[in-house]
């Protein structure tokens, strides 16, 4: 019987690349995959607003770190350290209970079918439409990944210190270009950020002793009362003044000196991203256009290693054995 089980494991162990993913991918062996998670990333608004923005983010924190391989999704293992406590995630990633949810609904209609890593895809841009920005076909295909690293997610994810040129670098490197970063920062339309974020900014910028300049003083005052100086780093503000509707408010708070991090307000401050800021502010459309295009671009790297289709998201299948077998 192990062998059997061993055996059975490789043979669903394949390789995926950007080019296997296409438009209704699903069409045939799963009909009802994109309607489903739809419906329950609705159910998830409904409970509570926020989540969604909470779940779109996982797209950006998986597929940057070894592709979009679900590899966000796994939980530490005796032997593996995973993603979801590294420097950027830990305290912060919130709301993995939507993705599980959908897994579950996927599996009742189409049992082994769908993969989590498709399943994030989906849900990011469900989260955007909900909220009323564009909504677009996603590509799909992707497998799932066997492992992950916490290393390479410290290794690669942005602090919400870096400026615009930091930025504009580290998107380089997935060829993502510099309209595909300001577009994709836009997400930061909807949701909140920590104190923790922000508090670094708010007292001893650059190491100054001072705030951020670029701070306009009613907004700062507000963040100042929200998170004073050695207070709870937990508390959370919002990303933009209308932090449930996906719109492009959050461009017109950033040319107003009112972006809540500083990898955001840099955006308007230096040269090479002010332009795109600006017209992302007065031209909506052009915001929703160019913001698909990214999401699009960031949905079709892969890491061009082996995956699967896991019946947990939180586990590879193998473990899911050795755990079936251990109890
Ligand atoms: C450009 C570089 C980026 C940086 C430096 C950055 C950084 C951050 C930080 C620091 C937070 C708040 C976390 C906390 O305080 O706990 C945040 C929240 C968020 N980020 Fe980003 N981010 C970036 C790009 C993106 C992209 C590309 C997406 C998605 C396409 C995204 C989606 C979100 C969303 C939706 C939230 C709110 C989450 C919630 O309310 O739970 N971010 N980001
Ligand atoms: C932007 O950030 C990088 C990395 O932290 C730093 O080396 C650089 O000096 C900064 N650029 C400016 C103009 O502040
Ligand atoms: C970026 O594009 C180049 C040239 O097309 C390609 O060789 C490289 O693999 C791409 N990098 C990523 C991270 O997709
Ligand atoms: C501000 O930051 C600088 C450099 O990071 C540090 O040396 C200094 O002690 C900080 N000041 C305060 C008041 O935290
Ligand atoms: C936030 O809460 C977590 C868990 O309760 C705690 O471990 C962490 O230290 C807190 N973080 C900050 C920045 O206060």
């Amino acid at each position: 019987m192990y062998p059997l089980l061993v055996t059975l494991l490789l043979c669903t162990t394949t390789m995926a690349s950007a080019s296997s993913l296409r438009r209704g991918f699903y069409s045939e062996m799963c009909p009802e995959a994109e309607s489903v998670v739809r419906e329950v990333m609705m159910k998830a608004m409904i409970r509570e607003p926020r989540s969604v923005a909470s779940v779109m983010r996982f797209q950006f924190h998986d597929c940057f770190v070894n592709g979009c391989d679900a590899s966000l999704l796994l939980d530490d293992t005796p032997n593996m350290l995973g993603e979801k406590l590294s420097l950027s995630n830990i305290n912060s990633l919130r709301s993995f209970e939507v993705i599980d949810e959908v897994k579950a609904e996927v599996e009742r209609v189409c049992p082994g079918v769908v993969s989590c890593a498709d399943i994030i895809i989906m849900a990011a841009r469900d989260a955007v439409a909900l909220s009323g920005g564009p909504d677009w076909e996603v590509k799909l295909g992707r497998k799932d990944s066997l492992t992950a690293s916490q290393e390479d997610s410290d290794n690669i994810m942005p602090s919400p210190r870096a400026n615009a040129s930091y930025l504009i670098d580290l998107f380089a490197r997935f060829n993502l270009s510099v309209k595909d970063m300001v577009a994709l920062s836009g997400s930061h339309s909807i949701g909140q950020g920590r104190c923790f974020s922000v508090v670094f900014r708010l007292y001893n910028q650059s190491g100054s002793g001072r705030p951020d300049p670029a701070l306009e003083p009613n907004y700062r005052e507000r963040l100042d009362k929200l998170c004073p100086l050695g207070g709870d780093g937990n508390v959370t503000g919002d990303l933009d003044a209308t932090p449930t509707m996906f719109d492009n408010q959050y461009f017109k708070d950033l040319v107003a000196g009112r972006g809540f991090l500083n990898s955001d307000q840099t955006l308007y401050t230096f040269p090479q991203t002010r332009g795109l800021v600006t017209l992302f502010s007065k031209d909506q459309a052009a915001f929703f256009k160019a913001f698909v295009e990214g999401m699009i671009k960031m949905g079709d790297l892969q890491s061009g290693r082996p995956g699967e289709i896991r019946r947990n998201c939180r586990m590879a299948n193998s473990r899911a054995f050795s755990v079936l077998l251990e109890s």
